[in-house]
């Protein structure tokens, strides 16, 4: 049996697998073209960058849904993303990875679920949700998948805070002062512009999501300025770092983790 995972790659994090396929999917969202898999032991690990694969797709313009759809039809059950943040919370650092237990949903523009009404999704397991679906949401992140990363991140060195608020925005512009002093005064720890609404569409899909956050500066108003060169600087400083992470994580991976963070 082959156990299928997802790795999606945000910012800087491309060509993970040297022998990679790649696997063209058509959803009812539309075209997924920058998906590959790679096979390793008992494993098929699908590899989607989700900003395309010359970064060509900004936050707002990513198709979501197609995405996550074209995983579910592929019969994934376990995503590990990786997001590119801004620290809100001073005491945290550029270069420091944080495993977020929390989002706050600042997005306005985005189509956020599967459920309109009509569309009927069908699981593996002969299951299947359709009309008005409020998913319970207290865990957005799935804890086991966190545990995870937080075990691989401390397995290669590299300095962890194991949970924090994650703010989204829509972006694609970098964040006000007002509104990071804002975010502050929520409780956020960091900010970024792609995990809504990706975590949601993957719990309403039944799948594992956690991710991987790579603080690539201080948020608006802590430092001068923010650039997204600087941005992309730093995820190819730590490209090494989170190949590490990531091969730490498939061969952690437990194949058969029970789990119930997506009922
Ligand atoms: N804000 C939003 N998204 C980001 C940032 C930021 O400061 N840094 C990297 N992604």
């Amino acid at each position: 049996m082959q156990y299928k995972i997802a790795i999606i790659g945000g910012s800087g994090v491309y060509g993970l697998f040297k022998k990679a396929q790649k696997v063209p999917m058509k959803t009812p969202y539309g075209k997924v073209e920058n998906l590959t898999r790679a096979k390793h032991k008992e494993y098929d690990i699908y590899f989607l960058p989700r900003h395309g694969p010359k970064h060509s797709v900004p936050p707002h313009l990513i198709n979501y849904r197609a995405n996550i759809y074209a995983l579910h039809e592929l019969g994934v059950s376990k995503i590990f993303a990786t997001n590119a943040v801004g620290s809100i919370d001073t005491s945290l650092n550029p270069g420091d990875f944080v495993i977020p237990d929390q989002i706050v949903d600042m997005t306005k523009h985005r189509p956020l679920t599967f459920f309109d009404g009509a569309t009927k999704i069908n699981f593996a397991d002969g299951t299947s949700r359709q009309g008005v679906v409020h998913l319970d949401y207290t865990n957005p992140y799935c804890p086991k998948l966190r545990a995870q990363y937080i075990r691989a991140v401390e397995d290669v060195g590299g300095m962890v805070h194991t949970k924090g608020v994650h703010v989204c925005t829509d972006g694609p512009r970098f964040e006000t002062p007002a509104e990071i002093t804002m975010f502050q005064k929520m409780g956020g720890t960091v900010v970024g512009m792609t995990t809504v609404p990706e975590a949601i569409l993957a719990r309403e899909l039944k799948m594992c999501y956690s991710t991987l956050c790579l603080i690539t500066n201080y948020g608006a108003g802590i430092q001068e300025k923010i650039s997204h060169e600087e941005v992309v600087e730093l995820f190819k400083e730590k490209t090494d770092t989170i190949k590490e992470i990531m091969k730490k994580i498939v061969s952690q991976t437990e194949l058969d983790i029970k789990c119930d963070c997506k009922d």
